[in-house]
């Protein structure tokens, strides 16, 4: 495909994000339906009256962005609501689309960006630059999947991860020592539940130093890479952007004196806190410096780690020394002050705004490769490029492999290198919906290899939630049970019902050829792997404010139930379709459902999978991990249509592509 549809335009003098791979000459002037205002520095076009707008990836509300302020600024940012303007994620493709024409855009702008969508005035769409130095791109295209084709085009192909990645994980901040690992392990292999992948959260580490392992915790770590491997489990280690200040710690003293870590304007190293304590933050930006840290990686594949999570990188912040100092002082004028209400306030904010404090992202400057930026300038990032560390150092240095990556903070462009989880949710139904909603974003952007936390993060779980969220996870590329420190235990085994959380994630394992086909199919045809209904069915004008029924792949759409005490939802067929409702990967009903409008029943243990017409959906027997699992012995659900027109992928699951 060619990219002559795609126009780019240029503000100021833009730096090279790394977000684009394609190399679109420049258009002069302003953008065709747009205008530019120099001093209040926005960038803004009319709203047609029935214009829907899609985007922005990882983000708060809905599917429709229409009526909201979004704020380009990754922030550790762990609630999740409404009067929220952005989480952890900088991914600024946008598409308007009234039905008849679309377009899209992308603002290739590493600093705070606003996109004012019918927030301010109903009939506008304003961005608002906080620097304008930027790249500005407008796609366009007849569809709307031509337009995220072409996006996809000129941000590269997504990340690939190992098949083995498809299957379930299971995690929480808590698992202590490797006999706790084990016990997660002895407990999902007793109850027969598939597992392909243990994540370790930070307590595997010595306190909290990347790359360092606790020998008293996990001795002879190598071996129990191996023991849980021969048992079909991959161990997930977290990695952490800040890196501890200790003396005699390698990393540490390596970084100080080959000189990769952030400086202030003096020249001295920033020091900030996170959960090592203090730290230095490695200066990703600079190509040495990202190379000496990925390298670091290698200490855990050579260990037989084959799967990471990035985290922290946004950077979190917890406080910095200088700006302690700063409270520390005022504190101290507070001392012998009479609080009126407004001193209460302010004194107040002082002490709750240590962490991720915006004036603390203006204090330290990185080396983009021989040009001085100050962070706040680039700050959405540094994720990304923390993330291509560990990517490029995993082509270096395990060239025949795949390796399973994630990251909390993302910038387009970090979609090459490794997926997204969705951070740091909380137990609630709402974020079920969220979930829901999040995942056609994500796709647009090319962030395929997704998912949250199943279950919530935050907060105490239900089983009923679980349950029910656990029947959505298992459509999401990347299906992970996670939970923090001193919430309800969330395992699956937890609940009183493990033969129905078996039947679910069984359910899951019996798709995957159909979900690794439809994924990689969305990689490499630069598709969407989850869309929403309005992307198929053009013509109809129900589906375009639709957002909790979801395509996933070619040939289903799946309408999960997202609320508690709920045995059924209104579900809306914009055609005749096959229901499938599923107990279990070989106990199912089907009806077909006429066009329309239908009140579906759904128990709590069961998943409402919708076969489209002339479409099939293969099945294969669950297994224990996804290593196990035949892809011969197939059996079809099909609706009008021949088991052998569905267009299967398959490769080894392994080598890179
Ligand atoms: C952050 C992560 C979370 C993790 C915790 C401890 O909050 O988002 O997933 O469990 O840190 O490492």
């Amino acid at each position: 495909m060619s990219l002559e549809n795609i126009k780019k335009y240029e503000f100021g003098k833009p730096l090279n994000t790394g977000a684009v791979v394609v190399d679109i000459p420049k258009t002069e002037g302003i953008p065709t339906g747009f205008t530019y205002d120099e001093g209040s520095k926005e960038l803004t076009t009319s709203l047609n009256k029935k214009d829907v707008v899609y985007g922005l990836g990882e983000t708060i509300r809905g599917v429709n962005k229409r009526g909201w302020l979004y704020i380009s600024n990754n922030a550790d940012e762990p609630h999740h609501e409404e009067t929220k303007h952005g989480l952890y994620a900088s991914q600024n493709f946008l598409m308007l689309d009234d039905g008849n024409r679309c377009f899209g855009i992308f603002v290739d702008n590493p600093g705070i960006v606003q996109f004012d969508i019918a927030y301010t005035d109903a009939d506008k769409f304003t961005i608002r630059f906080e620097d304008n130095d930027t790249y500005f791109y407008v796609i366009d295209g007849k569809t709307p999947y031509e337009i995220v084709s072409s996006f996809r085009e000129l941000i590269g192909r997504s990340y690939i991860p190992p098949l083995w990645a498809f299957g379930f994980g299971q995690s929480r901040w808590g698992y202590k020592t490797a006999d706790d690992v084990r016990e997660v392990a002895r407990r999902y292999k007793e109850l027969g539940i598939p597992l392909d992948m243990i994540y370790m959260d930070i307590d595997y580490m010595q306190d909290f130093k990347d790359f360092t392992i606790n020998p008293e915790r996990f001795p002879d770590f190598e071996a129990f890479v191996k023991e849980m491997k021969d048992e079909g489990i991959r161990l997930v280690p977290i990695i952490d952007a800040g890196v501890k200040i200790e003396e005699g710690y390698d990393v540490y003293e390596e970084g100080v004196k080959e000189g990769y870590f952030c400086k202030k304007e003096d020249g001295t190293n920033l020091v900030a806190a996170v959960w090592p304590g203090k730290v230095h933050f490695p200066d990703f930006l600079n190509s040495a410096a990202r190379k000496w840290f990925g390298d670091k990686y290698k200490l855990l594949t050579d260990a037989g780690i084959e799967g990471f999570w990035n985290d922290m990188n946004e950077p979190a912040i917890f406080y910095t020394e200088d700006h302690l100092k700063e409270v520390f002082a005022e504190i101290k004028d507070y001392e012998n002050k009479e609080l009126d209400i407004w001193g209460f306030f302010a004194f107040k904010n002082l002490i709750g705004s240590i962490d991720n404090n915006p004036e603390d992202y203006r204090r330290f400057y990185h080396d983009f490769d021989g040009v001085k930026v100050r962070h706040d300038k680039v700050h959405n990032l540094y994720g990304f490029y923390m993330t291509r560390s560990a990517g490029e150092a995993f082509e270096r240095n395990n060239p025949d492999k795949r390796i399973l990556m994630f990251s909390r903070s993302s910038y387009t462009g970090m979609h090459r290198y490794g997926g997204v989880w969705t951070g740091d949710n909380t137990s609630w139904w709402s974020h079920l919906l969220l979930n829901i909603k999040q995942m056609p974003s994500l796709s647009m952007t090319g962030f395929l290899y997704s998912g949250a936390d199943v279950g919530g993060f935050g907060g105490n779980t239900t089983e009923d939630l679980v349950m029910r969220w656990t029947e959505f996870g298992i459509f999401t590329p990347l299906f992970r049970n996670h939970c923090a420190l001193g919430g309800r235990e969330q395992e699956l085994y937890q609940f009183g019902k493990p033969e129905d959380f078996k039947n679910i994630v069984e359910l899951r394992y019996s798709l995957v050829p159909y979900i690794y086909s439809e994924f990689m199919k969305a990689v490499l045809n630069n598709g969407m792997y989850m869309a929403p209904l309005s992307f198929e069915y053009r013509d109809d004008e129900r589906c375009r404010e639709i957002e909790d029924q979801l395509l996933v792949g070619d040939s289903i759409m799946v309408a999960p139930v997202y609320e508690q005490n709920k045995t059924g939802r209104y579900v809306y067929l914009p055609e005749k379709m096959k229901l499938i409702r599923f107990r279990s990967y070989n106990d199912f009903d089907e009806e077909i459902l006429e066009a329309g409008d239908h009140y579906v029943k759904a128990e709590l243990n069961e998943v409402l999978v919708f076969v489209r017409p002339g479409k099939a959906l293969p099945l294969t027997k669950p297994a224990k991990c996804v290593d196990d699992l035949s892809w011969d012995d197939l059996s079809y659900i099909t609706f009008d249509a021949d088991p052998e027109s569905y267009d299967m992928y398959k490769d080894d699951g392994i080598s890179r592509l």
